[in-house]
Parts: C-alpha cells; sequence; structure tokens
C-alpha cells in the first residue's frame, strides 16, 4: 500500500539499540490526497457528532481529519494491530481531544465494536481487500448510520464496467497480480450492495488521479 516501514527505518540504523522502535508508518498518497478529500468531506459530514473512519492504515488522515473537523469525534480504526500502533502513535503526538483510540475493526465481522455513528468514511479499501469486505462494509455501516448518515468511500473506481483512466487499469492489473481477490471495484455493484442495507447513492465527486468520492446516505 506504499507505505513506509516507519520513521525510524529511514533513520539508516545508526541509532542506540536501547532506542524504542518508532511505531508510526507513513504513507506518502495521504500528503497528497488529504485535502482533496478533506475538501468533500466538508460538503457533507455533519458539523458535530461522531464520524467512524474504517480501513485507517496509517493513521496520518485520521489526525489531519480530526484536526481539520473539530468539534466532530473521529472514531479510527484498523483490523491490523500495526496500523492501530501506529495510529494511536500519530494521535499521541497530535493531542486532538476529538480522536479517539483506534477500534479494532474488521469490517467483515458482525457486529462492528460500535453501535452508532453519524458518518462513516472509508478511504482506499475495498480495491485492496477481497469482495467480502466492500459486502462487509455497507453491511455495517447500514447498521451503525442514523437515518441521514452518510458514508464516503473514496478510491478508484469502474463505471460501466470500464476504467475510467489507463492509470486505472494497470494499477487494476498490479493489484490483481498481487492478490486475485483484489481489484478496482464496479461503481455499479457497490452502489448495488448498498442499497439493500438502506444506503442510497447520493453523490459522485470526482477526484484527482482518477479517484472518485462516493458518497451515501442512510435511508430513515
Ligand atoms: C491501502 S490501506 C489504506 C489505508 C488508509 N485508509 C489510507 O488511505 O492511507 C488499506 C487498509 O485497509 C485495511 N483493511 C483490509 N481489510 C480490511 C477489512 N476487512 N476491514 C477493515 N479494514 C481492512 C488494511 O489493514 C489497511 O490498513
Amino acid at each position: 500500500m506504499g507505505m513506509t516501514t516507519s520513521a525510524s527505518d529511514q533513520s539508516g540504523g545508526t541509532g542506540s539499540a536501547a532506542t524504542p522502535p518508532d511505531p508510526r508508518l507513513f504513507a506518502p498518497a495521504t500528503q497528497r490526497n488529504r485535502q482533496p478529500i478533506l475538501d468533500a468531506l466538508s460538503l457533507v459530514l455533519p458539523n458535530d457528532g461522531l464520524v467512524l473512519e474504517v480501513a485507517s492504515g496509517s493513521g496520518e488522515h485520521a489526525v489531519w481529519f480530526a484536526q481539520q473537523l473539530r468539534p466532530l469525534v473521529w472514531q479510527p480504526s484498523d483490523p491490523d494491530p500495526l496500523m492501530r500502533q501506529s495510529i494511536a502513535a500519530h494521535a499521541a503526538g497530535a493531542g486532538i481531544k476529538t480522536l479517539m483510540p483506534p477500534l479494532d475493526l474488521d469490517v467483515t465481522g458482525t457486529p462492528w465494536p460500535i453501535e452508532r455513528a453519524d458518518g462513516v468514511v472509508c478511504i482506499n479499501m475495498i480495491h485492496i481487500a477481497p469482495w467480502a469486505a466492500a459486502e462487509g462494509l455497507m453491511r455495517g455501516a447500514g447498521a451503525i448510520l442514523r437515518a441521514g448518515g452518510v458514508l464516503c468511500l473514496y478510491g478508484p473506481f469502474k463505471r460501466g464496467g470500464q476504467h475510467t483512466a489507463p492509470s486505472n487499469a494497470s494499477f487494476d492489473q498490479s493489484l490483481r497480480a498481487e492478490n486475485p481477490s483484489w481489484g478496482v471495484r464496479d461503481l455499479e455493484a457497490v452502489a448495488d450492495l448498498g442499497a439493500p442495507q438502506g444506503l442510497l447513492l447520493d453523490q459522485i465527486v470526482e477526484m484527482p488521479a482518477n479517484n472518485l468520492t462516493l458518497v451515501f446516505k442512510r435511508k430513515a
């Protein structure tokens, strides 16, 4: 996923053996996409309440969004313990009261370890996970979102069965080569998963680098 292992790994290994390893992970893409994603989220998330971020990864997004979207409470999560350590370490350095400790949340499990949310955000997960993760995400978000709450999905998508750019087609190929159950998803297939869960596709926002933000609204 393009993450460097940790800040300490980049130091050349000259530190003392007693220096504890730095658990922070860094995904360079987060520095490029965080502002456009924030701009899209700001238009659709509520001003207060709680937003659950699934698949938070390094936690860099979580710190940035929590900082920028106060007083909204930001709840990061990830099933990978190394990611949760990284999220906690980035958060510790930021000292943001509205940023919650990361939850251990695998979207394919039921029930989710949180009962209610005013919004759910998922960035760059469903193409780097089996299709069951997309199914679990829609099922779980439909279960915890309040009526009128939004689910925002960011990433590359096919439209009408076609890639929207050559770069997405080659990215899709490289994903499938790494794991045959991964791959750029069809927007329409994802929307079809949402409808039975009460999640209706409300907006499609064009993003830089041929990505999209899909905004689903939980019906009453
Ligand atoms: C490509 S990273 C994206 C991380 C972050 N959102 C970002 O944009 O930098 C994908 C993340 O999805 C998480 N993930 C994979 N399968 C998952 C699942 N079944 N439920 C929740 N998260 C999952 C991984 O642990 C990883 O942190």
